[in-house]
């Protein structure tokens, strides 16, 4: 490895796309000497001769790999836990506990992992710094989100406690909880359905990858004796994690429990204009939240529960093949 014992070294998960890439970027950029981890090695190369990093693979689920990677890691000033994602959106009575499983996999333990490892290095270099990628998620919960949900609790949870036991200690840590960005991380929540993924940013104007890699920087280079604790970024478009004001889209769905409804007590959203496939995703999602068949859904979704839409042309209730 070709750092210096002058230079600041930081090191980021998940840099082979998204928010860990544009983070190693910026942090290459800005005269860090960065070294990067990931499981797609191919894309890690690439990146890595661009902008002078080094690199080793890195699955932050399997300690093996955290230990051969954490030891190509001389030394540690910035320590980015960005790895870390979503799968699925299932509501919890029909929860799939293996995509659970990974969830705390890999945005929880594999910050456990990582952080445990390189801290000795971090308070050795007398001005560390833990960055923790946590999420909207970490602070709001929504249906179809538990399993995402409590990973990021639980990152907001691990946060809160790093902070209290470092008092003391030359190392800052801070929690960055973005609202959507939009990277590859809708297509693997929806298991490479580029349909779902593209209807999540629909409308509306995301955050990009370099919104939060700007706002990773600024924190890392704030005088040592300024610790930005925790910084929720969201686009001006999200009010809450899943209510969003989108051009021509209102969307606004509470859920199983809790769920607008109308005067008969049926559950309802409430949507102004959409493109066929917003409309499809968003009755999916309704339908799964609120277990409507798809055979309902295919006669329309009246009685079990209700979709409304409202257009400069009125309002046609619960036709949900109208859009089509
Ligand atoms: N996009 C959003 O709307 C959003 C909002 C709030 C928070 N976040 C959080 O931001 C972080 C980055 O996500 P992103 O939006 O940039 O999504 P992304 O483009 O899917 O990037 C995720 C990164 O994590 C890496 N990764 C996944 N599993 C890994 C593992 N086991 N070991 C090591 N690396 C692993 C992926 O690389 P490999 O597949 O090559 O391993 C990839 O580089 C995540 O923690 C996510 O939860 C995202």
């Amino acid at each position: 490895m070709n750092t210096s014992t002058h230079e600041r070294t930081a090191v980021v998960t998940g840099a082979s796309s998204g928010i860990g890439e544009a983070t190693a970027r910026q942090l290459a950029a800005a005269g860090f000497h960065v070294v990067i981890g990931a499981r797609r090695v191919d894309r890690l190369a690439a990146l890595a001769a661009e902008i002078g990093a080094s690199f080793a693979p890195l699955d932050v689920t399997d300690q093996d790999s955290v230990d051969a990677f954490c030891a190509t890691v001389e030394r540690c000033d910035v320590l980015v836990n960005n790895a870390g994602g979503a799968s699925g959106v299932d509501p919890v009575a029909t929860a799939d506990l293996d995509r659970w499983q990974w969830m705390y996999d890999v945005n929880v333990l594999g910050v456990a992992r990582m952080t445990k490892a390189l801290l000795p290095k971090m308070i050795a270099s007398g001005d560390g710094h833990v960055v923790l990628v946590g999420s909207i998620a970490g602070v709001e919960a929504y249906p179809g989100g538990a399993g995402y949900n409590a990973a990021k609790f639980g990152i907001n949870a691990v946060r809160q406690v790093l902070r209290k036991e470092l008092v003391g200690q030359p190392v800052r840590v801070t929690e960055i909880a973005p609202g959507l960005v939009e990277t590859e991380f809708s297509n693997v929540r929806f298991d490479g359905d580029a349909d779902k993924a593209d209807a999540v940013y629909t409308g509306m104007t995301p955050l990009t990858a370099d919104d939060i890699a700007e706002t990773i920087l600024w924190c890392i280079q704030r005088p040592s004796h300024v610790n930005i604790d925790e910084l929720g970024v969201r686009p001006r478009a999200q009010a809450a994690a899943i209510a969003d004001q989108r051009e021509g889209i209102r969307l606004s769905i509470v859920g199983v429990n809790g769920q607008q409804v109308n005067e008969d007590g049926v559950p309802y959203m409430e949507c102004d204009a959409w493109t066929s496939k917003t409309w499809r995703f968003l009755m999916q999602y309704f339908a799964e939240l609120n277990g409507v068949s798809n055979e309902d859904l295919k006669n329309g979704v009246r009685g079990s529960a209700m979709i409304t839409r409202t257009s400069a042309s009125g309002s046609n209730n619960g036709e949900a093949q109208g859009d089509e």
